[in-house]
């Protein structure tokens, strides 16, 4: 009781450097302890740690286990989990009891939870388990849950990487391998900061539990459904204080960020159907109304040269900017210009200007276009007329844009265009969609782990959000009713999903470090 008093107490002049200042002024802010405990603005830091020795330890042991690190990140690599093709579904399976094994070697108990099948082309397919872990149960300590992904993109060789993509190669510091940063590298962090501590024999500071999925990259089929309808009434959210989600990026290669918002994602297919096979285009061409054609003519209508997207009212529900969010993206650290040359880009949209860039890759929503199956993309003059093609485009939805309300949008505006269009062919749009998120990140939660990320890089973290998209970040915030951060380990080029995936060694081993004093941070806040 009084222990935890002083610790709020105390919380209130974190800024000053004196243990003995502070001591005596805990004494006089007592007085108006209850208020600050209601004040959540206030960070809850103990300063009792002085001459703590115990992150010391366990930085110099991740330091002396970094190889050990390494294969292990290895091995995970090794097993090319992924979940968009069925074709590795035994290794997605595979990919689960493996970590789920490494998970009972750090001590936590573990569950392998069925989630169904999906329906993939009409074949009905089982998809891979989830992985929910449970490590301490201690009522004074606080309880993180941790959320990451084993299943990775596709990638082959051929795509033009360096190396064999799952094959994890060091080279110039760097750890190539599809996965490394995405996620797999992140979720084996986790492991090995608790493996930390217990090799220098300390105590957890915080319990913890984990939900890790093989199907994130493929829309986290069946997990909202195992949280919401399984998870939740068996109370594995009644205990559960804080969530945190490794699965991003810094914004650029040097300073570390902590994030607070991702957007969501409406995926569309859009089919057109003009003949039952592909057909010899000096025969029947000039006497069908082709498919691509069509296609062609309604991806164009979808977006501008300059990203604007042309659906209409799709603006409509975007959150207005409001003057305190304008000047949150000055303060942020973030090189346009070498962010554009990283990528070979000759302009970036926006006239290159900081602050839209960021706006437009955060808080407001774009459309892409990605691909056309059916198309003949493979090298070499192919003289066909597809007979069916299939379109491929998304949004980045924001907030408060709701799937359903974008969906409606874009499928009235389809039909319009395609009426307009006055086809005979067969046309049909279907859609997936994952919600934006968003949190407070004026929460103790996110100072613990500024404080984490100070320890580590000597920096301060900008306070950031992401234009990707982790679906179930949302749904874990609404199980848990708690505040969810995303603490990032790899950096802004790490290139996941594309050639040449790579993390840092000193992103991997200061994460594991990082990983560990966010713990022992979030483990100081009251309870
Ligand atoms: N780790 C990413 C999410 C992400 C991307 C965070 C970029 C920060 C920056 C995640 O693995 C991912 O790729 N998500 C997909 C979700 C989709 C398949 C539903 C995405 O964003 O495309
Ligand atoms: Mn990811
Ligand atoms: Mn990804």
């Amino acid at each position: 009781m009084t222990a935890s008093l002083i610790r709020r107490a105390i919380s209130i002049c974190n800024d000053i450097k004196f243990p003995a200042v502070r001591a005596s002024l805990s004494i006089r802010s007592n007085i108006r302890g209850r208020l600050i405990h209601r004040n959540y603005t206030v960070a809850k830091e103990i300063t009792l740690t002085m001459g703590d020795k115990t992150l010391p330890q366990i930085f110099k042991f991740v330091d002396q286990n970094a190889s050990s690190y390494k294969n292990l990140l290895k091995e995970a690599v090794a097993i090319p989990s992924v979940s968009c093709d069925i074709k590795y579904r035994n290794d997605c399976v595979r990919m689960v009891e493996w970590t789920q094994e490494k998970l009972k070697e750090v001590g936590a108990t573990t569950q392998l939870r069925d989630v169904g099948y999906q329906t993939i082309d009409g074949q009905k397919v089982k998809l891979p388990p989830v992985l929910v872990g449970v490590l301490g149960n201690d009522p004074k300590k606080n309880t993180i849950c941790i959320y990451g992904h084993l299943d990775v993109q596709p990638a082959l060789k051929s795509d033009g990487w360096d190396t064999e993509p799952f094959e994890l190669v060091e080279r110039n510091d760097k750890l190539y391998g599809r996965g490394s940063t995405d996620d797999k590298g992140p979720v084996l962090g986790w492991l090995h900061a608790i493996n930390a501590y217990k090799g220098i024999g300390e105590e957890l500071p915080v319990n913890l539990k984990f939900v890790f999925e093989c199907m994130e990259e493929s829309g986290s089929e069946g997990l909202d459904e195992l949280l919401m309808e399984k998870l939740k009434p068996e109370g594995f959210f009644d205990t559960v204080d804080y969530v945190c989600i490794s699965d991003n990026y810094w914004l650029g290669t040097s300073k570390p960020c902590i994030t607070y918002g991702l957007r969501g994602i409406s995926y569309y297919f859009l089919e057109i159907e003009c003949a039952k096979m592909d057909l010899h285009s000096g025969v029947f061409g000039g006497t069908v109304h082709e498919a691509m054609s069509d296609l062609i003519y309604l991806m164009n209508q979808l977006v501008d040269k300059d990203g604007k997207i042309l659906i209409t009212d799709i603006y409509k529900s975007v959150a207005p900017l409001t003057d305190t969010e304008k000047k949150l993206y000055s303060t942020i650290d973030f090189d346009t210009v070498s962010y554009r040359e990283s990528i070979g880009a000759h302009k970036l949209a926006h006239n290159g200007d900081k602050e839209q860039i960021l706006m437009h890759r955060w808080r407001y929503p774009s459309l892409s276009l990605h691909g056309i199956e059916g198309a003949a993309f493979q090298p070499g003059a192919k003289t066909v007329i597809p007979g069916k093609v299939i379109g491929k485009f998304s949004i980045r939805i924001v907030p408060n844009q709701e799937p359903e309300e974008v969906e409606k949008l874009v499928f009235d505006y389809v039909n319009k265009k395609w009426a307009e269009r006055g086809s005979p062919n067969k046309m049909r749009i279907t859609a997936q969609s994952g919600r934006a998120w968003t949190e407070n990140p004026d929460h103790p939660h996110y100072q613990a782990a500024a404080r984490a990320t100070r320890l580590i890089y000597q920096t301060e973290p900008d306070m950031s959000r992401e234009g990707g998209s982790i679906p179930v970040t949302i749904t874990l915030q609404e199980a848990s009713g708690r505040n969810v951060l995303l603490l990032p380990m790899g950096a802004g080029d790490d290139m996941a999903h594309s050639q040449n995936e790579k993390i840092n060694v000193r992103n991997y081993i200061e994460g594991i470090k990082l990983f560990a004093a966010y713990m022992h941070e979030v483990g100081k806040l009251a309870k």
